[in-house]
């Protein structure tokens, strides 16, 4: 890919616990150039989020990266000291959650909160910050931004919480934005809004964006690319079209099952995969995914397959598929 912006490679995450060490990323590999939208999907506990936070050196406590490569505008983000990170995050990269309660600082006002990156990173003076967060205010559809800088968090409503988180995470015009679900605690109608609003601004200021979501109507609305997550590891990525229209991997077309469509909203909202995702103690042996698999060969509980390039954009790592099948 040209003007590859991230790139993560075989990246590995450990958890200790009482009972040992549990492998939680199991060599995920993605990429993003500039000015891209890939969406991230896969079932609750595929490892979406600690993609995330490993990749922005938040993992909790207990986790570890023990392996590969995150490579950010050129520089190894793994190698980079906590001073080196305080640089990156907040400025190059910065996180969009899914409740902003918890990112926003309950006792600090909307303003300071919008200021505060711009006069570490950007160095501007309290005056321009101000100036700067009114406009951000106004570009994320909050009416009255005057009024607004003023208040906390708690005196708005969550959507408005929401576009706030949306300016602070601009604030100092990253390159990459990760929204991890930005819109699975907001109402239906408020969701869309705030899908247009990141999809705008993705496109004005030449974003790099990786939206996190179990929606597949999120990717569809956003994204030109996404990777499918199970157990730790990237199983399929594709275009977004092809994802759609010529979905490779088992997994994918039980996810796309099990997605509600227009068309008959009670048949598909019927769960296409039988079986749960296993616990990461538990990850079954060759491809996580055979136990729930409906095309297992006698190899697939043996080896674990890897992501093997098909037509253009497509890759996938199944052994039923490809060169392979
Ligand atoms: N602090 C932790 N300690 C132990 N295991 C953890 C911890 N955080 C996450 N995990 C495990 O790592 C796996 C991946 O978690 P992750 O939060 O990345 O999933 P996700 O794909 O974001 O899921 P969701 O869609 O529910 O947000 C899960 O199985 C989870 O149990
Ligand atoms: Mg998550």
């Amino acid at each position: 890919m040209t003007d590859t912006l991230l790139s993560i490679r075989n990246l590995q995450v450990e958890f200790r616990s009482s009972k040992g060490t549990v492998s939680a990323l199991r060599g995920v590999d993605l990429s993003i150039a500039r000015g891209e939208c890939l969406g991230l999907v896969g079932e609750s506990g595929s490892g979406k989020s600690l993609t995330a936070l490993a990749t922005m050196g938040l993992l909790p406590e207990a986790g570890q990266v023990v392996g590969g490569e995150v490579s950010f505008d050129g520089r190894n983000l793994l190698q980079l000291d906590r001073r080196g990170l305080d640089g990156i995050r907040g400025k190059d990269i910065a996180m969009i959650f899914q409740e902003p309660m918890t990112a926003l600082n309950p006792v600090m006002t909307v303003g300071r909160q919008i200021t505060a990156p711009i006069i570490r990173h950007l160095k501007l003076s309290e005056a321009a910050a101000r100036s700067r967060a009114l406009d951000l205010l106004a570009r994320v559809g909050i009416p009255d931004p005057v009024a607004r800088f003023k208040a906390y968090p708690h005196e708005l409503s969550g959507g408005m919480r929401q576009r706030v988180m949306i300016a602070m995470a601009l604030s100092c015009e990253p390159k990459l934005v990760i929204a991890d679900e930005p819109t699975t605690a907001l109402d239906v109608t408020i969701q869309a809004q705030v899908l247009e609003l990141l999809r705008g601004l993705q496109e004005e200021m030449k974003l790099a964006v990786i939206i996190i979501t179990h929606d597949f109507g999120v990717i569809a609305e956003l994204a030109q690319r996404v990777c499918v997550m199970y157990c730790g590891k990237v199983v399929e990525e594709a275009e977004v079209v092809d994802l759609f229209d010529r979905t490779m991997h088992p997994y994918s077309m039980g996810l796309l099952g099990s997605t509600p469509s227009l068309e008959s909203p009670l048949v598909r909202r019927l769960p296409a995969i039988g079986g749960a995702v296993p616990h990461i103690s538990e990850t079954p042996p060759g491809c996580a995914f055979n136990p729930r698999c409906g095309e297992r060969l006698v190899v697939c509980d043996k080896q674990i397959p890897v992501l093997e390039s098909i037509g253009r954009s497509q890759r996938v790592a199944c052994w039923a598929r490809g060169d392979h099948g």
